[in-house]
């Protein structure tokens, strides 16, 4: 009779004798249809107390072929080497989390888990107050917050769309999909965090959630990211081509490092200026706690990008380079004319100009950060104290900082 114990024994034994990795598994598998033997024959007979409910259930296990069951994943049945793991096109099994190839994205899933917070733990009676006083914030202000909760509202769930439709799927590393699983969870957190906002202001929410159809400068934006999910989130799109790996290439570039590495950064600006000026501190307050979710998606992607250029060199040719420079210098003039939609005057110590010189500057930081020339020379940041806020080190004095409970030994700091 088999058991557990010695079907372990067994499989060490054969893999002392240089059995291959495939016979091991195939043997395996036969080894598990038979598991349990007579005791699990004998655990599985129908006896008179069993309801036919049960019975129908126990009928049902003596059908499943468990050999069947198993080829349905992905990836091969031996046990996992660290060299045969790949950040795509990977044949090594997918559900083996351990031996880890990239520590970095399993530490970034432990810092985001050490960072999660929620948006209803945010007090936004002061923004209230000030939304519904009409003296309380000039029209400038006003289409600022409006504007931004419109284009983010819905940014994030086009983001996690593609990550979980396209992007998760095609990914073929454990420990990067585990941190997609989290960064999948927090662009949910930060669609509530918008809805919290609209709900607690009392907005007119269809206004706001249409308005990636009805406002030109934001339905730009939109329109430019969900061009890149297209392709890869037709379930039939496989990677395994030149083409098509730089189709995915393509699709990571445009969410990692223009959605989330440029088309945030105006909205961010303006609404932490406004949290500076002592108003609408609770939506600061929540775009705060966004922005340092979004800083770690971002550096996230870049290695990721970065690791598929090391793993497939042949992918970064020089017409793939040239089309990735393109795509941020797209990005970089959709969210300038974003700037100028937003800031048709100076508001709140800032103007356009201004806004302009800090995307140029977010701009030579992307191309950098996946080894293409900065475009923008000379350009300076006219906002250095938003790099404070996404180090998480200043400003402490500045919003509460309640997301320290949820921190656990050796993770991020305030301090
Ligand atoms: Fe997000
Ligand atoms: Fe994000």
């Amino acid at each position: 009779m088999l058991s557990w114990d010695e079907f372990d024994k067994d499989e060490g034994e054969e893999a002392a004798k240089g059995t291959t990795a495939t016979q091991a598994a195939a043997a395996g598998i036969d080894k598990l249809d038979n598991a349990g033997g007579v005791a699990a024959l004998e655990a599985r007979a129908v006896t008179a107390d069993d309801s036919e409910a049960v019975k129908r259930a126990k009928a049902a296990l003596d059908k499943l072929d468990i050999a069947e069951g198993l080829a349905e994943l992905e990836g091969s049945a031996a046990r996992v080497a660290v060299d045969e793991k790949r950040m795509i096109n990977c044949r090594a099994d997918l559900n083996q989390l351990v031996p880890f190839k990239y520590d970095w994205a399993w530490q970034k899933y432990l810092d985001g888990c050490a960072n999660h917070w929620m948006p209803q733990e945010v007090n936004m009676t002061a923004d209230i107050a000030l939304w519904k006083n009409p003296e309380g914030l000039t029209d400038d202000e006003r289409r600022i917050v409006m504007r931004n909760l419109g284009f983010f509202s819905t940014a994030d769930s086009l983001v996690a769309n593609n990550l979980a439709l396209a992007v998760y799927r095609l990914i073929t590393n454990p420990e990067c999909r585990q941190y997609i699983l989290r960064q999948a969870f927090e662009e949910a957190i930060h669609t509530h965090a918008y809805q919290y906002c609209i709900e607690s202001l009392g907005m007119d929410e269809g206004e706001i959630f249409n308005m990636y159809h009805e406002i030109p400068s934001v339905a730009k934006k939109a329109a430019w990211g969900l061009s890149y999910t297209r392709a890869i989130s037709d379930p039939e799109f496989n990677t395994g081509t030149v083409e098509t790996d730089k189709e995915l290439l393509r699709n990571l570039i445009a969410y990692y490092c223009v959605l989330e590495g440029i088309f945030f950064y105006c909205g961010f600006t303006q609404i932490l200026s406004m949290g500076r000026r002592n108003k609408m501190t609770g939506v600061a307050e929540q775009f705060q706690y966004i922005l340092r979710d979004e800083s770690m998606h971002l550096n996230f992607g870049i290695d990721v990008i970065n690791q598929i250029k090391i793993e497939n060199p042949h992918l970064w040719d020089a017409e793939m380079k040239e089309e990735a420079s393109q795509m941020i210098l797209q990005g970089t003039q959709l969210e300038i004319e974003y700037a100028r939609d937003t800031m048709p005057r100076g508001v709140l110590g800032m103007n356009a100009a201004m806004m302009e010189d800090y995307l140029k500057f977010i701009a030579n930081r992307r191309l950098s950060q996946i080894g293409l020339k900065e475009e923008y020379p000379g350009t300076t940041n006219p906002f250095p104290w938003m790099s404070e806020i996404m180090d998480l080190k200043k400003e402490k004095n500045f919003f509460e900082t309640r997301v320290i409970e949820y921190q656990t030994g050796g993770a991020l700091s305030w301090d």
